[in-house]
């Protein structure tokens, strides 16, 4: 009997058992005397056949499409946008065709925030106090990014915020919270960084605008478009009349639009808390097998990047990006705080020739998510594709070293957008495309849309 009949058989002897389990269902009666069976409704759902269950999902997330913000172009021009019709952004519909600002810049700006519902009120957090940090944490932690189907969230330590929220030439004033006024807690934030972006061939200072989150209690009241205008005039206010910023929601108008692709380090976690699924004629043995990577990277040189590398770094990243039409243009203490290896944030290879100049590197980001409602797990520890870039060494290669360390360093799965160069080696790396979509935006900046090749990754999707 091979690996595979004997990950069927076990298969099938689990179902059995799970059967039986369902025959012994506990009754008990309620108040009223009815008699009900005791049914923890996730074990229900586990225990249905894997078709029922991708029934299951996709019925919810037709559900919440239904319901909540447009995944796609076409569902995006059949609703209309109250909010973003009012801003500097192209229509859904347009087709743009020029490069310049939708408005001319202001003459003047709002010295008074915008007003709050009655009861809140504005604070710039001071992430320095770690009494604000924890709050935000636990706003995000409780509040932010889930999946469609409510499996996942993203769940961002204190320090990686820090690094995200406190680039060079950071603002306090682009912390943004917003407090209930009786009892201080934190229920909604909109953060920004200063960014250099050159779009095309026009450079332009932008707001990157991240980390929008509204408390669950405090959804659909209108309070993002607030956060949104807040953050937009502090920007004003510091001359910056231009943002960037992306969502997996469409909204007026992407300007790019990218997927998300999977390559599985953990198969068998990855199967067992639903991120990914067998197919047909997939067992778990196989998708192990599938999915093996050598104990070793096979680069000669790959070493961590180290705080020497940094000129070397920004100097290959700068020439690298040139090829790509919407770049973040970074200085050397920014290529530093962004890809100098920091634990749990972010992790970069250089490859070193054997006459010691650096001639290539990988970098990825840790991005984990809190697993909801399973058993046993309780996070997936993501690595997302940050920045590689190749001179001597293949790209294909370079991945699959990323992937190897991301592998030894306990990460369960190794995503990537189809930006810059990344389409070449996705399917030959055994990446699988993912469900989701990372729309760009810009804000008060028109240009022709972009293919997602010609985007280069920014920090967004922690960001
Ligand atoms: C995103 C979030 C702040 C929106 O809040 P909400 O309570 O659902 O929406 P509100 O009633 O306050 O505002 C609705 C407006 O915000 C817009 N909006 C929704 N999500 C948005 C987003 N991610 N970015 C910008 N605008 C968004 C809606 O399109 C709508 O504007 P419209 O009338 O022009 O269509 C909230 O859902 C949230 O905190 N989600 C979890 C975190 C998250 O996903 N953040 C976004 C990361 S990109």
């Amino acid at each position: 009997m091979s690996g595979d009949d004997c990950a069927d058989t076990a298969d099938k002897e689990h179902k059995k058992e799970q059967q039986k389990k369902k025959k012994k269902k506990k009754s008990k009666r309620d108040k009223t005397g009815f008699k009900y069976e005791e049914v923890d409704p996730i074990a229900k759902v586990n225990a249905l056949p894997e078709e029922k269950i991708q029934e299951v999902r996709k019925a919810i997330r037709l559900f919440l499409m239904s319901q909540g913000p447009a995944r796609t172009l076409e569902e995006a021009g059949r609703r209309s946008y109250l909010f973003w019709d009012t801003q500097p952004v192209p229509k859904i519909g347009e087709t743009v065709t020029s490069h310049c600002c939708v408005v001319p810049d202001p003459s003047s700006v709002r010295e008074e925030p915008l007003s709050l519902p009655p009861g809140f009120a504005w604070d710039s957090l001071d992430l320095e106090h770690p009494d604000s940090l924890k709050e935000l944490h636990v706003l995000l932690s409780e509040n932010y990014e889930e999946d469609d189907d409510g499996g996942f969230r993203l769940a961002y330590g204190p320090q990686f915020l820090l690094w995200a929220l406190r680039p060079p030439g950071w603002l306090p004033q682009w912390h943004c919270g917003v407090r209930v006024d009786s009892s201080r807690k934190l229920v909604g934030f909109i953060g920004a960084v200063p960014v250099d972006v050159r779009v095309y061939d026009t450079q332009k200072k932008m707001a990157e605008v991240k980390l929008l989150c509204v408390h669950k209690k405090l959804r659909k009241k209108r309070l993002a478009p607030v956060l949104i205008r807040e953050i937009t005039r502090r920007a004003h206010l510091e001359g910056v009349f231009q943002g960037v910023y992306a969502a997996g929601v469409v909204l007026p108008k992407p300007v790019a639009t990218c997927r998300f692709w999977h390559r599985y380090l953990n198969p068998r976690k990855l199967i067992e808390v639903k991120f990914s699924h067998l197919n047909k004629n997939m067992t778990v043995q196989r998708a192990l097998k599938l999915y093996r990577l050598p104990e070793t990277p096979k680069t000669p040189g790959l070493r961590p990047m180290t705080r020497e590398d940094v000129p070397a770094v920004h100097l290959l990243l700068r020439h690298y990006l040139e090829q790509f039409q919407l770049v973040p243009v970074l200085s050397a203490e920014e290529v530093e705080h962004w890809l100098l290896p920091r634990e749990d944030i972010i992790s970069t290879y250089v490859v070193e020739s054997a006459g010691g100049s650096v001639t290539d590197f990988v970098s990825f980001v840790t991005l984990p998510s809190s697993i909801l409602n399973h058993p046993v797990h309780r996070s997936i520890k993501a690595a997302y594709s940050f920045y590689t870039v190749h001179t001597r060494t293949s790209l294909e290669d370079l991945v699959e070293d990323a992937l190897i360390l991301a592998k030894a360093e306990h990460f369960d799965v190794f995503s990537a957008l189809d930006l810059m160069e990344n389409k070449t080696f996705l399917e030959n790396r055994k990446f699988v495309a993912g469900d989701d979509h990372l729309h760009y935006y810009l804000y008060n900046w028109k240009c022709p849309s972009l293919r997602s090749e010609k985007v280069s990754g920014f920090l967004l999707k922690i960001a």
